[in-house]
């Protein structure tokens, strides 16, 4: 078969054992919750970019892990693929209700943004080779694991003493990002040992990538409400970003170790805590 690969010895699951991936489907009422969602009008366009550009990234996960399902013979990890793309594509249906809500608030240049990013995604994967191809979903999950992880720790910089239904669809997004993090770069070790190459993957295409993306639809958000026009704006942006970088830099040399796996026992902790803390949506 047309991109077959050899799989390796670690052709298996690293989810922990006890750690489920469960497709669940909340229900959430985002009317009447507004644009600065967040602790301000930085951490709520910082997260309104990222939602802009999950719907595509997530379908790109789907895809990708569905093209290779075939070649993974580890029952676990096909049970984790299976259920991975059923929380994914439930994320992609919620978030594109949110952007829609969004594109209501006047920025007509999200159009452009799922445009441009639909068509970057589509030259890269028919230039990739079948390794920086499966690179591409286990690269999405190193960042959405990234932000989720960060969203559950330091929930107060983002979301400071404010509560509604899209806090609430975030911290369900998170914890199921937590949960299935590992699924990716498992298909990706399974079918190629040389996981140092997503660090590459990660340190020359998709940093850069992730970095002008939310940043530049961030930028563009902040600039068409007016709110860096004032300077006094200035030093809370720039704070934010400083704030929120390491997030989306950090982790690229973890792949060059060739034991590396991506639940650690704080990350067992974080998801068990979050669990917890929001099994009232959950329910
Ligand atoms: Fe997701
Ligand atoms: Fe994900």
């Amino acid at each position: 078969m047309k991109n077959r690969i050899a799989q390796t010895e670690t052709a298996h699951s690293s989810t922990p054992d006890d750690i489920a991936i469960t497709p669940r489907r909340p229900e959430f009422d985002f009317s009447g919750v507004g644009k600065y969602w967040l602790r301000d009008p930085f951490t709520s366009h910082f997260m309104n970019a990222l939602s802009i550009v999950v719907p595509h990234s997530e379908r790109t996960v789907i895809d990708i892990v569905r093209k290779y399902a075939d070649q993974i013979s580890d029952p676990k990890l096909m049970r984790d693929m299976d259920a991975l793309i059923r929380q994914e594509g439930r994320h992609a249906f919620m978030h594109l209700r949110c952007n829609d809500l969004l594109k209501k608030c006047g920025y007509p240049a999200i159009r452009l943004f799922e445009r441009f990013q639909k068509f970057f995604v589509s030259i890269l994967r028919r230039i990739s080779p079948t390794v920086w191809e499966l690179a591409i979903p286990a690269s999405f999950e190193h960042f959405t694991s990234a932000i989720s992880r960060d969203f559950i720790v330091n929930h107060k910089f983002w979301a400071g003493d404010r509560s509604n239904a899209v806090i609430d669809f975030t911290n369900w997004h998170a914890l199921e990002e937590l949960e299935h993090q590992a699924v990716c770069f498992d298909v990706f070790a399974a079918l190629e040992k040389r996981t140092w190459l997503m660090t590459l993957s990660l340190l020359f295409v998709w940093m850069p990538a992730t970095l002008v993306s939310v940043y530049g639809i961030q930028l563009y958000f902040l600039l068409k409400d007016g709110i860096l026009l004032k300077g006094k704006n200035w030093g809370p942006y720039l704070a934010f970003i400083f704030k929120s970088l390491p997030m989306l830099t950090r982790g690229a040399f973890k792949y060059v170790h060739k034991s590396y796996r991506p639940w650690s026992r704080k990350d067992i902790q974080i998801y068990r805590e979050q669990k917890i803390n929001i099994r009232h949506i959950l329910a």
